[in-house]
């Protein structure tokens, strides 16, 4: 999949709660002036925190409720008619906490891209930081990638990765991994904007020049510290 550079990339940005991430997405767009123009932030929760900081940028925001459907079909079709009509290249799940269903998944096959908190195939589902303790990891981090039907699943764009310490706590991992996420994630938006993301038929994902798309935390790593540019 290759988008032409020279038009400007669509998105949505999909969230549930306070928006972190999706705000390292619209700054990235702002201060770097990528070529993306950010369509609209949609809830599925109205008293997600980031709609009204996505409202001081003057982003168009929406709320889809999946209180107003009976159920996850339902929700899933409301959520496919009103994305069309918000005709995204892309659609950015940035804290999205719902699961998509197969045909809303298939029906925008490689244009949804979500960020989880975990080394995928690491640790789907939630609580991933208790999970990596409970596991004795001693590495621990975040992935983009393509979503597919199956949660938390999908071709891995980019990871960021950091080391569990001896005393981290879920919070602690937590707290260090968000600018990580946010690094990477903005940095997959600046690949997308330059259009130099291919999704491979065999499930993998290839960019030109990025043979290696791993963030490390910065500091912890002085004989080599990877840093995406
Ligand atoms: C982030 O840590 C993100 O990776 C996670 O939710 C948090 C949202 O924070 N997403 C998932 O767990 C998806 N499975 P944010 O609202 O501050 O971006």
């Amino acid at each position: 999949m290759v988008q032409c550079a020279t038009n400007r990339v669509r998105v949505v940005i999909l969230i549930s709660g306070r928006g972190t991430n999706m705000q390292a997405l619209v700054r990235a767009v702002q201060d770097e002036h990528l070529p993306v123009e950010i369509v609209a932030v949609l809830s599925n929760r109205a008293d997600a925190g980031g709609l009204a900081w996505a409202q001081t940028q003057g982003l168009q925001t929406q709320v889809l409720s999946h209180r107003d459907h009976d159920s996850r079909t339902a929700f899933d079709a409301a959520l496919q008619a009103r994305l069309s009509e918000l005709a995204p290249d892309f659609i950015l799940l940035a804290g999205f906490m719902r699961v998509l269903g197969p045909e809303l998944t298939h029906h925008f096959a490689g244009r949804i891209i979500n960020i989880h908190p975990s080394l995928l195939p690491a640790f789907p589902g939630l609580h991933t930081h208790a999970q990596a303790l409970a596991q004795g990891v001693q590495w621990h981090g975040c992935s983009v990638h393509f979503v597919t039907p199956i949660l938390d699943h999908g071709p891995i764009i980019a990871q960021g990765v950091i080391p569990v310490l001896a005393n981290d706590t879920p919070d602690t991992l937590a707290a260090r991994l968000l600018p990580v996420e946010h690094a990477i994630y903005a940095q997959v938006l600046r690949w997308l904007a330059q259009g130099s993301i291919r999704l491979l038929a065999d499930g993998r994902v290839e960019i030109p020049g990025q043979p290696h798309r791993a963030w490390l935390e910065t500091g912890l790593y002085p004989q080599e510290h990877h840093e995406l540019t």
